[in-house]
């Protein structure tokens, strides 16, 4: 059986489905770890789905990715613009990094053009709601070699 992926979540992110929903939706993140599931499922893979709002948290659940997880997915939310501490984790990664945003922040503020991130990711998937999510798994799945059953 191959390692997870791992779909990791940053702050606020637990507040899905009631948080802004004009921008974010309604679907509530255990909503989206479901469907993580069953579309890595359909490649014969499995998710390990973890939300923190800490910081340290995500560092240490990306460093625990080393070895843990054959590729790893995170939507690192707000400090997706802030965290060089977060960026310089993932790049220790020798695993794919995709990153993940509900919405498409390249088209919002002019603070959220700026992703540190980025700079450590494979690939990104941004803009599609909920379906971001089941994106950036068929990407992690097509990246770690997985065929579709
Ligand atoms: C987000 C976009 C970020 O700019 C924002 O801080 C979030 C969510 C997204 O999924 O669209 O919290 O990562």
């Amino acid at each position: 059986m191959p390692k997870p992926i791992f779909v990791l979540s940053g702050p606020n992110l637990n507040l899905l489905g009631t948080r802004e929903p004009d921008i974010y939706g309604y679907d509530t993140l255990s909503d989206i770890h479901d469907r993580c599931a069953a579309r890595a499922e359909a490649f014969g893979l499995t998710v390990d789905c973890r939300q923190s709002n800490h910081e340290g948290q995500l560092i240490d659940w990306v460093q625990e990715a080393r070895e843990a997880a054959s590729a790893l997915i995170i939507n690192p939310a707000g400090y997706g613009h802030t965290s060089v501490a977060l960026l310089d984790a993932l790049k220790t990664l020798a695993i794919p990094v995709v990153e993940c945003h509900l919405s498409n922040p390249a088209a919002r503020e002019a603070f959220r053009k700026t992703t540190y991130v980025s700079l450590a990711a494979t690939g990104i998937v941004s803009g599609f709601g909920a379906a971001s999510y089941e994106l950036a798994i068929e990407a992690a799945a097509g990246l770690v070699g997985a065929a579709r059953s």
